[in-house]
């Protein structure tokens, strides 16, 4: 797989499923790995734990200084804005976004609508071919 120049995002990337994807896709992709997490101090030793154990590029892995809490909107709104800054100044779109933190926990409803919300803040920042209403490369982890 290569996609040096590519982008994921990946929602509650610190434990579980979205820890297991973020350490693959750093690896296998080579491209940029968004940790889009409510804590910063897991998601720094995340990153960290990605350089050190898997010869991951420095720079790779991207840990932005605001934390993203998908049961609060004003934190999805803050975040976002920092998520497209970073992205346009890096002249970068979003290849696929993995909405995956706490979906399947109550309340469900607020995450749901909240991941619902923050891929709609970045519709004009997915690449052309990863976005599409049918979830296509953004892509919803629930049971
Ligand atoms: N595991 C399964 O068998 C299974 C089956 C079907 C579907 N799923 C779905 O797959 C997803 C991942 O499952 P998992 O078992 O890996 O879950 P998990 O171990 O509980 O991990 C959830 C991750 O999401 C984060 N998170 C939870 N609520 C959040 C919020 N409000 N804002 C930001 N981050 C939040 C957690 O962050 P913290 O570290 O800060 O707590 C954690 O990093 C879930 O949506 C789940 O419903 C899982």
């Amino acid at each position: 797989m290569d996609a040096s120049e590519s982008v994921f995002v990946i929602t509650g990337a610190t434990h579980g499923l979205g820890r297991a994807c973020a350490m693959e896709l750093a690896q296998v992709s080579g491209g940029y790995v968004v940790l889009a997490c409510r804590n910063l101090s897991d998601a720094s030793k995340l990153a960290n734990t990605i350089y050190k154990d898997f010869n991951v590029k420095k720079g790779r892995v991207i840990v932005l200084e605001e934390p993203l809490n998908l049961c609060e909107e004003t934190s999805v709104r803050k975040y976002a804005l920092l998520l497209s800054n970073w992205l346009k100044s890096n002249s970068k779109s979003i290849k696929t976004l993995v909405n995956n933190a706490g979906l399947g926990q109550v309340p469900f409803s607020t995450n749901s609508v909240c991941h619902k919300l923050f891929r709609a803040f970045h519709v004009d920042n997915l690449a052309p071919a990863s976005y599409s209403w049918s979830y296509h490369k953004c892509i919803f982890w629930n049971s």
